[in-house]
């Protein structure tokens, strides 16, 4: 009888989606849960209600790291393995794991209870570090306390979605107002403060240009990344003929950056409206916002207000009583970030491995299911509303004029007060890090910062005079990104951090082309040999020009930017790495050199059909 059910709730899925192979993840989910894997009797009843081949199936599950294609334990623990929880104490957080429950990486516990796993950046990073057991979130534990948490897990802890309370914005709000609550901010709430107005005045007028010519006046450009012109990019898919699509990335995956998880969990209504309000200027009737699958609580909360929007005419047919209908559906990730690119998270949204595509053609003209696409990021998206209601010229006048607007940045690391800060344009570097961060803790000074994750060039201590904005930041060859700061004291080894950040880069390397697939692999292997005591002279130059034909030639963003941290801190800390790599020596004594086991080594990832790769024999130059 519960198989039957079972099956029903499987068509159900698949009809669910605009076809059958788009349910391939939803679906793919849908089996992990209750036993954490997907059998085989699992794939074949996919095969069949999807008409793809068993092979296409494993093929596709196997480039995402949440399925499993094997039994494991009945809890999954996951332990982030990249900075900043690294600088904060993520190692021994993850050997107190290990140690309680008997395993390493990727192992299961005898008695089929847990499996531990790496885990790329939860999206917690100012309360680093953290870990997940299935998807409860823990921040900040102190160690002697892991062994009674793990125990409740095994005695059968049912699983409660929470998440750290607390307000999500330090300082003082300028446009993103919602995020000062402690709560989740629902309909009732969100409408008592001005939500939905500006949506109701733009279908009441039916003037979508007017609109336009506010967006443009802002001068909003993606918060995302890229910080392409958000008009430009409206105005490109106009041309196209219809249908359009919108699609929200929410796949927030760079290693510091929180601040789309906060206005999903807490202002969720104002990424709804500005998502309905971009697709009535675009012309879309169908949408979807992706969520990275480390954030099943932004997913849940999502849901709900999707459906409080869809009861209040806020979305679905004839929105509030104008002709414009608006269809918006949630997809969910499952560990790969490099999803977060547009093309393969359109790759992934329509059921397939998500691999990036070559470009051109834009996704403006050929997206998903080759129709045109405007894709935006969280942050975006939530501007929307605020513009329309107060003017593109008051957005623009927050900032600079290099960068109008403001920017939620997140500061984690090495800094007295962590967190989400939202910011005007054109602020200097100094006055982010000294005055409204607090500075460097414990009397220790600034020794490097990374501006955007893992993906810019890093920068100094003499760079901050620096103004906070696109161009000045591009100035000096460095670029903004997401706005995650990781701030470093000097207590980093920029050879460690090195080594983490070539690990991060060759785990989430999709491996489609060759200089990003044997790039990080070979820069990775090279670290792993310096930080063991193994370095050889040679191995500078070695990667310098492995990351030369990296940023030349590799197909998307992660193969382009992956080498910038390992380049630039030999740029700038030469003498530190001719220490380990010379004399064999880690002056600041971070890196095992020798003593492999003071050191996690995190697991080179598979990515299913290409399979895994030998440990290169690299004989230096
Ligand atoms: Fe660990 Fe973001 S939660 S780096």
């Amino acid at each position: 009888m519960k198989k039957q059910s079972d099956n029903l709730l499987l068509e159900e899925i698949v009809h669910s989606w605009e076809n059958p192979q788009q349910a391939i993840l939803p679906l793919l989910h849908h089996c992990m849960e209750g036993k954490n894997y997907i059998s085989d009797a699992d794939v074949a009843r996919i095969s069949q209600l999807t008409g793809l081949s068993t092979s296409d199936i494993i093929g596709i599950g196997t480039f995402y790291q949440h399925f499993v294609f094997h039994p494991v334990g009945k809890n999954s623990v996951r332990v982030c393995l990249t900075n900043p929880c690294l600088f904060k104490g993520g190692n021994q957080l993850f050997k107190t794991i290990s140690k309680t429950l008997g395993i390493g990486l990727e192992e299961t516990t005898p008695d089929g209870l847990f499996t531990l796993y790496p885990a790329q950046c939860l999206g917690q990073c100012s309360a680093a570090p953290s870990f997940m057991i299935n998807e409860d979130v823990y921040v900040d534990i102190p160690l002697e306390k892991i062994p009674g948490i793990l125990e409740e897990y095994r005695k059968g802890k049912v699983c409660q979605p929470v998440y750290p309370g607390g307000k999500p914005l330090v300082n003082k709000p300028i446009v993103f107002e919602g995020l000062v609550s402690r709560e989740t901010i629902y309909l009732g709430e969100y409408r008592k403060k001005g939500g939905y107005q500006a949506l109701e005045n733009l279908l009441k007028e039916g003037n979508p240009e007017k609109a336009l010519v506010e967006i443009e006046r802002s001068g909003l450009a993606g918060r995302g990344g890229g910080a392409f012109p958000m008009f430009k990019k409206l105005q490109a898919l106009r041309k196209n003929p219809l249908p359009h699509y919108l699609i929200c990335n929410a796949d927030e995956g760079e290693p510091g950056t929180f601040k789309d998880r906060y206005i999903m969990e807490r202002d969720p209504h104002s990424l709804i409206e500005g998502m309905v309000i971009t697709a009535n200027l675009i012309g879309a009737t169908k949408g979807y916002i992706y969520v990275r699958a480390e954030y099943p609580h932004s997913f849940r909360i999502l849901e709900k207000a999707l459906q409080e929007a869809q009861m209040a005419g806020f979305l679905g047919e004839g929105i509030l009583g104008s002709e414009f209908s608006f269809q918006l559906f949630l997809y969910r990730g499952a560990g790969a970030y490099i999803c977060g690119e547009e093309t393969s998270l359109i790759n992934s949204l329509e059921g397939k491995r998500g691999l990036p595509r070559n470009k051109p053609p834009h996704i403006s003209d050929v997206g998903l299911w080759g129709k045109p696409t405007e894709m935006q990021n969280v942050e975006t998206l939530a501007n929307v509303p605020s513009i329309l209601l107060k003017g593109g010229e008051w957005y623009a006048g927050l900032g600079n004029k290099k960068s109008p607007g403001t920017k939620l940045f997140c500061l984690s690391g090495h800094i007295e007060k962590p967190g989400l800060y939202e910011v005007h344009l054109g602020m200097s570097l100094r006055e982010l890090i000294m005055e409204t961060g607090g500075g460097i803790p414990n009397g220790r000074s600034l020794k490097a910062l990374l501006p955007a994750g893992s993906a810019s060039k890093m920068l100094l201590p003499r760079h901050l005079d620096l103004s906070l904005d696109y161009p000045s930041i591009a100035e000096v060859g460095a670029f903004l990104g997401s706005a995650s700061v990781i701030v470093m004291d000097d207590s980093v080894c920029m050879v460690d951090l090195s080594f983490w950040i070539a690990a991060f880069s060759h785990h989430e390397s999709c491996g489609q082309c060759t200089p990003c697939r044997d790039g990080t692999e070979d820069v990775y292997e090279i670290l792993v040999k310096i930080v063991s005591g193994e370095g050889k002279p040679g191995y500078l130059d070695l990667i310098k020009s492995i990351g030369g034909y990296m940023r030349e030639a590799s197909i998307c963003g992660l193969g382009t930017t992956a080498p910038n941290i390992p380049l630039s801190s030999i740029e700038y800390f030469e003498e530190e790495w001719k220490e380990h790599i010379l004399h064999h020596n880690c002056p600041l004594g971070v890196c095992p050199m020798g003593k492999r086991e003071a050191f996690v080594f995190p697991p080179r990832r598979s990515r299913g059909v290409f399979g895994d790769f030998p440990l290169l024999n690299i004989s230096a130059p």
